[in-house]
């Protein structure tokens, strides 16, 4: 098993808590929609499961293991991978060096130039044919379309053949078509039985994928439950309509 418990764990930027006092547990092998208003310290605390940040106090449980932080290559023997919000394309490499590239920095450690692509290969073909990107393969990312670099950031995910997936906003700005296929992928892993965080404004979309929700609010939990109960509690509409 490999739940993550978060106990206790806090983030402050200045005057800003951006997770204060977070006590939440996300459960192995379902799919965890997190949500709450802007800037309430949803990629904040996807950073601090990362190790991108360090926490100032609190710490990480994630399976048998207890971390004060994480430092970003515990990620891999953590099997654990994940997509930016704001993407981590390199814009003049190749579709297929960009994810080559998500295995040489998460798996090996190693620059693109030392990996060793042979025993590679297969993942990558599967890997490009799962975000539909096989036939622009050799273009760059800066080529693509904004649809395609967002499923090229989440193949970049993918290729890792992880167990556990944070997404952060997997969905934002997609044509309807790009949605279906991105929640393709994710009932994909979902079915795997992989632990899947996601990341989503859209609650049409997050009621459709989550097993669970997870609200924040100022960096704090504001409930959690089925995305039913979840979206029906008053302090939720509260806190996204201000009403
Ligand atoms: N590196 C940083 N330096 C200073 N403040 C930060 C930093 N990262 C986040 N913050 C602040 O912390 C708070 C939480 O930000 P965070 O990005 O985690 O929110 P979010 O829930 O992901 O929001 P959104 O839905 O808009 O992506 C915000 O007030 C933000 O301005
Ligand atoms: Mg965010």
């Amino acid at each position: 098993m490999t739940d993550i418990k978060i106990n206790h764990l806090t983030k402050v930027f200045g005057g800003v808590r951006a997770v204060d006092d977070l006590t939440i547990y996300i459960v192995d092998g379902i799919a965890t929609g997190l949500i709450g208003p802007n800037g309430s310290g949803k990629t904040t605390l996807m950073n601090l499961i990362t190790g991108l940040l360090r926490p100032d106090c609190g710490t990480i449980e994630i399976g048998s293991k207890t971390f004060d932080n994480i430092n970003p290559r515990d990620l891999r023997e953590l099997h654990i991978a994940r997509t930016f919000q704001d993407g981590r394309l390199v814009d003049q490499l190749s579709v297929e060096d960009n994810l080559l590239l998500a295995i040489a920095e998460n798996d090996t450690g190693k620059s693109l130039l030392q990996i060793n692509i042979g025993p590679m290969r297969q993942r990558l073909e599967q890997t490009l044919k799962q975000i539909g990107l096989t036939a622009h393969r050799k273009k760059t990312a800066e080529e693509l379309s904004y649809g395609q670099r967002k499923l090229l950031e989440l193949g970049r995910a993918l290729i890792q053949d992880a167990d556990i997936y944070l997404l952060d906003e997997p969905f934002s700005g997609l044509q309807e078509q790009m949605v279906e296929h991105v929640l393709g992928l994710i009932s994909e892993l979902k079915k795997q039985k992989k632990t899947v965080v996601i990341i989503e404004h859209n609650m049409g979309l997050i009621k459709q994928i989550a097993d669970k929700l997870i609200v924040l609010d100022h960096g704090q939990l504001l409930t959690s439950g089925t995305p039913n109960a979840v979206l029906k509690n008053k302090a939720v509409q509260q806190a996204y309509l201000g009403v």
